[in-house]
């Protein structure tokens, strides 16, 4: 009798035990249309309870949910809770790219012109006096096809858009393949793939602003550490001078771990610069580290790209309301942007952007989240 007493506890334990344990899955659900397509929320979470959530409207991240040191989960990614968030003309007018993939080409090409086997080709102007991010409607604002993975020790989430010849004044019918993966080790990657049926330009990333404090406070007391020796330096309109700058001895200087906030002021604007990695080879390396000490939280930034756009949150105003209630001033969230230098078609010195048919582009980014 005591033995089945004891046995029955057991199972019940084991039974919540199995219940409470989140479990590695991806599930969709219906989020509205736009431009006569249905789009959806997929809710991605691993093995420890960490959750992505991404639609295939503009592939954009809503919410990245990470546990602090206490293992307190919360959402450490500026975003909303309805597509019409970010589709009303408000959103669009202010313009932040909360969380989204970004493309042709993401950043700024000088007054939106380049040119490209003798061929001069014009942008739209969509800051003025330059084109940023892919133009008007760039990938961040496009319904893009989705496909679930389900891995063993990971899920994710493929998304395809095909940009016609010509779209947005860029040339060739180019294919771009994004595929976010969620892993049980906490890493959230972003496999970039795409081909072209002409010669094209190409700079696709990603537009998370992070606020690992799960903005409670700006980022400011954040420490940032960027494995990069020099910077590209821009003029007034944020557009490279062409010049490879070293950071020693400058407020860029972030090769050891310094807040945010420590030297914001003597950058004029706040910080919103390409950052020229350090990395031997072509592989995967360590880009950035960001520890919200307050909380614990730490990030890793992989990648495979040569620069990163450092960017401090210097446009947010307060007029856009956070999923948590929260209003998102100034520096409420930092980007940090894996991507080729800004306005690269126009410098031959830069890393080239050009892909040819034939050719496939590719790139791979790791956020990994931790605590310390
Ligand atoms: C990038 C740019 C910034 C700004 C943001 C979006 O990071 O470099 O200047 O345009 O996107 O607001």
């Amino acid at each position: 009798m005591r033995f089945r007493s004891t046995a029955f506890l057991l199972a019940i334990v084991l039974l919540f035990a199995c219940q409470s344990k989140p479990k590695l899955s991806i599930s969709k659900q219906a989020w509205g249309s736009t431009d006569n397509k249905e789009v959806s929320l997929y809710t991605l979470t691993n093995a420890n309870g960490m959750v992505v959530k991404i639609t295939n409207y503009g592939g954009i991240v809503t919410k990245i949910m990470v546990p602090d040191r206490n293992g307190k989960i919360e959402n450490i990614a500026l975003g909303f809770d309805s597509l019409s968030q970010y589709t009303k003309e408000q959103y669009k007018k202010a313009c932040p790219y909360f969380g989204a993939l970004i493309g042709r080409y993401g950043n700024r090409i000088a007054k939106g012109k380049f040119t490209l086997d003798g061929k001069e080709y014009t942008l739209a102007i969509n800051n003025a006096p330059n084109t940023l991010h892919g133009g008007i409607k760039g990938f961040d604002k496009v319904v893009w096809d989705a496909a679930e993975i389900n891995g063993t020790d990971s899920v994710g989430l493929a998304l395809t858009y095909v940009s016609k010849d010509m779209e947005e004044g860029y040339p060739g019918n180019f294919t771009a393949k994004v595929t976010y993966v969620l892993t049980n080790k906490n890493e959230l990657k972003l496999y970039y793939e795409a081909e072209t049926d002409k010669p094209t330009i190409v700079n696709l990333t990603h537009h998370s602003y992070f606020n690992l404090s799960a903005c409670k406070n700006d980022i400011l007391n954040h420490e940032l550490t960027i494995f990069a020796d020099s910077i590209t330096p821009v003029d007034s309109t944020l557009i490279p001078l062409g010049t490879i700058a070293p950071v020693a001895g400058t407020p860029f200087d972030f090769t050891k771990p310094h807040k945010i906030g420590e030297r914001i002021n003597e950058v004029k604007g706040g910080y919103d610069h390409n950052f020229v990695l350090r990395r031997s080879g072509l592989g995967l390396s360590l880009s950035c580290e960001l520890l919200d000490s307050t909380s614990g939280r730490f990030m890793e930034v992989y990648t495979t790209e040569p620069g990163i756009q450092f960017y401090s949150g210097n446009f947010l105003d307060g007029s856009l309301i956070n999923s948590d209630g929260v209003a998102l001033k100034k520096h409420y969230g930092l980007c940090l942007e894996a991507q080729h230098y800004p306005d690269s078609p126009n410098r031959p010195n830069f890393p080239s952007v050009v892909l040819n048919p034939g050719q496939k582009y590719s790139q791979l980014t790791v956020y990994k989240f931790s605590v310390k």
